[in-house]
């Protein structure tokens, strides 16, 4: 079997001596919280430039971001907001959080991701906003969705956790697009600072707020000590915010060193019934194969056991189920046993027959990581190749 890096420790990740520079001039500082600090304030400002945005605000965690995303919506108890099943939970708890009700729209049987043709399946009288998410790198088509959503005042955040530098089909950087763009440096992501996370908007009212949320709702730049609405404390702090700004100066380099590995196995891969991606503005968080058994003559979880056999990491469907038919939703395990604010909703149980056969039959992820060797690049290109025929020709 052979051993690859993977993102659970230095062996994955593109953490070095400049990062653990940064971690100690802000401890020799003895000042590590953001209030009155230069690190975040700086984190914010570059991560603003990078993306070509107006605002950035950090935050504790991409699932803290996405929840003061959603909050700087500043939505009524009861309202919906459209989202993908399948995707990280983080797309999700902040808007429950909110009082907001999900309703699940179907996804594209190939990308995984909401299309305009689904998300316009499920608008309501009260759907007031739209979680795009970016599935493992991979662009949905969030200029479609803005486009639908638009004209009825309905406002699109992007959830680009997976998705830094991943170009749109408009030819946009991902998280542009929509109102707010949400990313996360959690311990998996293409950069990462064990956690965190980063929302960029041209909208200064929604930075505003998104800010405030962060900090309690708590003005500090005015001097008086309120709270202006309720907000938590998910204020990233001065660690954290230095090895951010060294991380996102290389975020360039692991995409590109990804993008060259998935370019490789692409190549190497075809063959009748497996679709690999193929769009030049996919980051490859992860690297995803979809097969359809009556032609390929093999299903996900047959692929992936035959992958992960070879020491590749992969996984049939990335997810054991949709997020809807998780007990937070399916049995509305919320506030104690109000399953507020699902309450709110008279909509039936939701049901996307494209998402759950991406996750039942057709998806496999494959892991793949910028530190890959030349020696990896070729053993796993091979292992891919051989693990296709193999499970074509047994047919298991
Ligand atoms: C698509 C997506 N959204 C949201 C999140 C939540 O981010 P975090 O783990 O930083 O809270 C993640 C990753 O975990 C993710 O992959």
């Amino acid at each position: 079997m052979h051993n690859y890096p993977t993102i659970a420790d230095a062996a994955g990740r593109r953490l070095g001596e400049e990062e653990e520079s940064a971690v100690l001039r802000v401890l020799r500082s003895g000042h590590l919280w953001r209030v009155d600090g230069a690190e975040v304030v700086a984190l914010e400002r570059e991560f603003a430039a990078f993306t070509g945005s107006a605002h950035a605000v950090a935050a504790a965690t991409g699932s803290g971001v996405i929840h003061a995303a959603v909050a700087a919506l500043d939505l009524e108890p009861g309202d919906e907001i459209v989202m993908p099943p399948i995707t990280d939970a983080g797309s999700l708890v902040g808007a429950l959080a909110q009082g907001l009700v999900p309703v699940f729209a179907d996804v594209d049987p190939v990308t995984g991701c909401l299309t305009a043709e689904s998300v316009r399946e499920v608008l309501g009288a009260r759907t007031r906003a739209v979680m795009v998410v970016h599935l493992f790198g991979g662009a949905a088509d969030v200029e479609g969705i803005v486009a639908l959503c638009r004209p009825h005042g309905i406002r699109v955040v992007e959830d680009c956790a997976q998705a830094y530098l991943t170009r749109t089909p408009g030819g946009a950087l991902a998280g542009t697009v929509g109102d707010i763009g949400c990313f996360s440096l959690q311990q998996s992501k293409h950069i990462t600072t064990g956690d965190g996370g980063l929302l960029v908007t041209d909208d200064a009212e929604l930075a505003r707020r998104a800010a405030l949320f962060t900090d309690k709702g708590w003005p500090r730049d005015t001097g008086e000590r309120t709270h202006l609405f309720l907000g938590l404390n998910y204020r990233m702090n001065e660690l954290t915010a230095a090895v951010a700004r060294v991380q996102l100066g290389k975020v360039a380099s692991v995409v590109e060193d990804r993008r060259a590995i998935a370019e490789a196995w692409s190549t190497a891969i075809a063959a009748p019934g497996v679709t690999v991606p193929h769009h030049t503005g996919h980051s490859y968080w992860l690297y995803p194969i979809v097969v359809d058994a009556a032609t390929a003559g093999f299903d996900n979880r047959r692929l992936a056991e035959l992958v992960n056999g070879t020491g590749l990491g992969a996984s049939a469907g990335y997810l054991q189920r949709p997020l809807y038919a998780n007990p937070v939703i399916a049995q509305r395990r919320t506030f104690g046993a109000s399953g507020w604010p699902l309450t709110l909703s008279d909509r039936g149980a939701p049901h996307c027959p494209a998402a759950e056969r991406l996750i039942g039959e057709t998806l496999v992820t494959v892991s793949i990581n910028e530190n890959f060797t030349p020696d990896d690049v070729r053993a796993s290109t091979e292992s891919l190749r051989w693990a296709i025929a193999e499970a074509g020709s047994t047919r298991g």
